[in-house]
């Protein structure tokens, strides 16, 4: 893949073969058709950034049967809020605040819509229906300078852009960045936060790797990109959500000094997250942590135990693929999310169910899919006394 920004070559050092759209939960009269793509994740030395090879076109992943909304989760809902909480300091009365990706308006919401001026961008129709009826003035396209473009009101007058878990969807990171920058007042802030490259690597989760995410971050990543368009990384403060997440926080070059950034970069000097040479020892981790969820699934049946999976998150695409887990080791997996419930896993084609089948037909053990949310979740399960397991330590 050539990189954008640079436009050098990036050789894939690592291949977690044919992978299904991760939300592409799918019906069984649609199982010839299903799409694959070669899942390669490479590394760009130059800009220390950790990538896919190759993805599906956007419009393949977010259009009107996006299955994720953000308002799923309790914890998520309340992270929004305070993280709603936390940009509040860069706005002042009236602002014009954007979020990119603003999904069904979990986090714009905190904002009163009275005293500044909100606009969500979510390109996927369904999620951006529900967050519309939440009142959010939505705007059912891509963030792209075209689109930007249009709103002439916000046009160098925007206080701040914000986005979570959305950054690392978009290929285009030139356009990405002359967008913001189209919006940005001179004094304005780009906040977003991201899964986090140290986290990915120490626990080992390489389900965050799928489709939607194109890049995974680091504080070394992001303050080079953002460099070369003359932004700079103030402050980056890491988070829990995701496994392990980063807050950016990012001001035009002119702005403010830098506060803890230079010890989070020597922090991933020395833990040699920036190098070829993590990347081939997390492929080795990979491989390790596939074999032994390939034998504990193994014992498990051999002992006779069955297994239902809790939650269809888009991570659990990558795992069950990359392991070839299927209906011969796991009976189904129960999930919150109408819009899943009834379908079939993408790729492996596990049935969905919804959480009145879990209550009702409990198996002895449950492979959590959602181990990020593992709190939430094993605190509303006590009534289940069996297992819990899942391929990141829980
Ligand atoms: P994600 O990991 O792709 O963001 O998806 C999370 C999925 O987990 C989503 O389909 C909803 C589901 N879920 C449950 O089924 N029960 C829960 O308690 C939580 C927190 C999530």
């Amino acid at each position: 893949m050539k990189c954008k920004i640079t436009g050098k070559l990036i050789q894939p050092f690592m291949s977690f073969g044919k992978m299904p759209i991760a939300n592409g939960f799918i019906e069984k009269k649609n199982f010839p058709d299903e799409f694959f793509f070669e899942m390669e994740v490479g590394f760009n030395e130059d800009l220390s950034l950790f990538q896919l090879n190759d993805h599906p076109k956007p419009e393949k992943m977010f259009n009107e049967n996006y299955p994720f909304f953000t308002g799923s989760s309790e914890y998520m809902k309340d992270h929004f809020k305070k993280y709603a909480d936390f940009v509040k300091k860069y706005i002042k009365t009236n602002s014009k605040i954007i979020e990119i990706g603003s999904n069904d308006g979990t986090f714009l919401k905190n904002f009163d819509n009275q005293s500044s001026q909100i606009i969500g961008f979510e390109p996927s129709k369904n999620v951006a229906d529900v967050s519309k009826k939440n009142g959010i003035p939505t705007l059912n396209c891509f963030f792209n300078k075209e689109n930007v473009k249009n709103l002439k009101d916000y046009l160098g007058k925007t206080d701040l852009v914000c986005a979570s878990n959305v950054i690392c969807h978009i290929p285009d990171l030139n356009n990405l960045i002359e967008s913001v920058d189209l919006l940005l007042s001179s004094n304005g802030t780009f906040i977003f936060e991201e899964p986090y490259l140290g986290s990915m690597f120490k626990k080992v989760s390489y389900d965050q790797i799928y489709d939607e995410h194109i890049y995974m971050f680091s504080v070394s990543s992001i303050s080079k990109i953002f460099q070369k368009f003359n932004f700079k990384l103030v402050e980056a403060i890491p988070q829990n959500t995701h496994g392990g997440s980063m807050r950016y926080i990012i001001k035009r070059n002119n702005n403010e000094t830098i506060q803890n950034i230079q010890k989070l970069l020597t922090i991933e000097n020395n833990e040699r997250i920036n190098s070829l040479e993590s990347c081939i020892k997390f492929k080795k981790n990979c491989e390790i942590s596939k074999k032994k969820i390939i034998n504990k699934i193994k014992s498990l049946k051999e002992s006779g135990k069955n297994i239902c999976g809790y939650a269809a998150t888009s991570k659990s695409t990558t795992v069950l693929n990359y392991c070839n887990i299927n209906t011969n080791h796991i009976d189904y997996i129960c999930d919150t999310t109408k819009e899943k419930v009834g379908k079939f896993s993408p790729g492996m084609h596990i049935p969905i169910t919804d959480m009145e089948h879990f209550q009702n037909n409990a198996t002895d053990c449950v492979y959590l899919f959602a181990w990020n949310h593992k709190d939430e979740i094993l605190n509303k399960e006590k009534k289940f006394k069996g297992e819990w397991f899942s391929h990141v330590e829980l």
